[in-house]
């Protein structure tokens, strides 16, 4: 049976910040930013976004009446979790309208749990044919001001639809995944801001890419000429090139410069949201399938989902037939090119616009958000939601 991606959604806020403008502001030279780093625009979320309400922006394009009725597991991928105990997928179910009789979880690993969100859809899928199931990857990214990561901040969410006989990406088997017990990126319970070890977290990065297609290649002899494009995870998206580049050395140039220039297309939504996490990878898919040209039907993809601390998974996807006609392409260039810019001095001020720790009731001014559905605050410390449509 033929399982995969049927459907893919994508939010971000509205506003941003020019990675040219950071480097000014931070006596940085700006070719470091947008070339060294690779990012122009780094998304930044107004205090009405939180990680329920971008991912319910982004599956509120998707789903039809008869999607609702047919999803019986929702998965709830983000390190940007907002509580302890109840899983963000609940208050998804309800936003949406879902049917009564589905599983609601919340998963973390950090930037790779959508991923594995997609591999425990599949099973669920192999064994109930007719459902299908709501994936989302949802994550706001923060390292503090005038920090190191601070331009590979970003904030967005996937929705993703798994089904049987999907209409945008089969996703094949066998995969191959790690995990190894490292410290080079992780956010503990007391902090809003991840504490990050920067060159140690890029070469385990670079390091289980180069083990995990390596495994690959050998599990299933499928190398670099039978794939169309390599899709990463792209905290920042000089970071896919490096990996990329890392395993081209001894490519025939035909390979060379395919998997380039695809990786060229599979990096522009990236460059300018910044990292989304959990959804960075499938933010990059779409990116590829939305700005090509030229990629037929039937083409392999393989794609390296890495999420710190570390677990990493290759795997790969086959197109499916009128892939391109199942797309939201105007939708999400319309959502990007009407975003509004921010001063640094602006994003300085929406950065440090929290939510005081423990509060027991606010409201929040979701007049100013242009999103359809907004956090709006906590009354008797629960958080409450606004749908604007209904
Ligand atoms: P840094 O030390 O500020 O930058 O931090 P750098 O000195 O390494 O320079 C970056 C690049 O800019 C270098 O190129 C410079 O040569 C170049 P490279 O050697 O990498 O090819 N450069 C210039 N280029 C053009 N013109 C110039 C210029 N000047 C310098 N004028 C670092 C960079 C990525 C470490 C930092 O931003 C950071 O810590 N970021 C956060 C961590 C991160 O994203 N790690 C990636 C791997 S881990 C991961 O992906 C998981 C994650 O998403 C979390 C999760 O799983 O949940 C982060």
């Amino acid at each position: 049976m033929k399982i995969g991606i049927d459907k893919i959604g994508f939010y971000t806020p509205h506003m941003y910040v020019e990675t040219e403008d950071l480097a000014v502001a931070r006596n940085i030279e700006p070719g470091k930013f947008t070339i060294g780093i690779g990012q122009e625009r780094i998304a930044v979320p107004p205090i009405t976004q939180d990680a329920v309400s971008l991912a319910a922006n982004a599956a509120l394009e998707i789903l039809t009446d008869e999607d609702k009725e047919a999803i019986d597991y929702v998965i709830f991928a983000t390190e940007s979790g907002i509580d302890h105990s109840k899983a963000a997928s609940i208050y998804i179910h309800q936003l949406l309208g879902l049917n009564r009789n589905t599983r609601s979880i919340e998963v973390k690993q950090a930037c790779y749990s959508a991923t594995a969100g997609i591999q425990m859809a599949r099973g669920h899928i192999a064994l109930n044919p007719e459902s299908k199931a709501l994936i989302l990857g949802a994550d706001i990214s923060r390292y503090g001001l005038q920090t190191s990561g601070e331009v590979t901040q970003g904030a967005g969410a996937v929705a993703i639809v798994v089904s049987a006989d999907p209409k945008i990406m089969t996703v094949e088997s066998p995969s191959v995944y790690q995990t190894e017990d490292v410290m080079d990126f992780w956010r503990p319970l007391y902090s809003d801001t991840a504490f990050v070890q920067g060159k140690y977290s890029v070469d385990k990065y670079i390091g289980f890419f180069q083990e995990l297609f390596a495994e690959y290649t050998k599990k299933t002899s499928v190398g670099l000429s039978d794939l169309e494009a390599i899709l990463f995870h792209l905290p920042y998206t000089k970071m896919g090139l490096k990996a990329l580049k890392s395993v081209l050395e001894d490519a025939n140039e035909a390979d060379k410069e395919r998997l380039l220039a695809n990786f060229d297309t599979s990096k522009k939504y990236n460059a300018t949201v910044g990292n989304i996490y959990t959804g960075s990878l499938y933010l990059s898919l779409l990116s590829l399938l939305e700005g090509n040209t030229n990629i037929d039907p039937g083409a392999r993809v393989g794609l390296f989902s890495y999420g710190s601390g570390a677990v990493g998974e290759f795997f790969t996807g086959v197109l499916q037939p009128n892939y391109r006609e199942h797309l939201y392409k105007e939708q999400h260039e319309q959502m990007l090119a009407n975003r509004t810019a921010l001063t640094v001095a602006e994003y300085e001020a929406q950065f440090n616009d929290t939510l005081p720790v423990a509060v027991e009731n606010i409201d929040l001014p979701t007049d100013k958000d242009p999103a359809t559905i907004c956090f709006a605050g906590i009354k008797d410390h629960m958080r409450q939601y606004v749908r604007k449509d209904q």
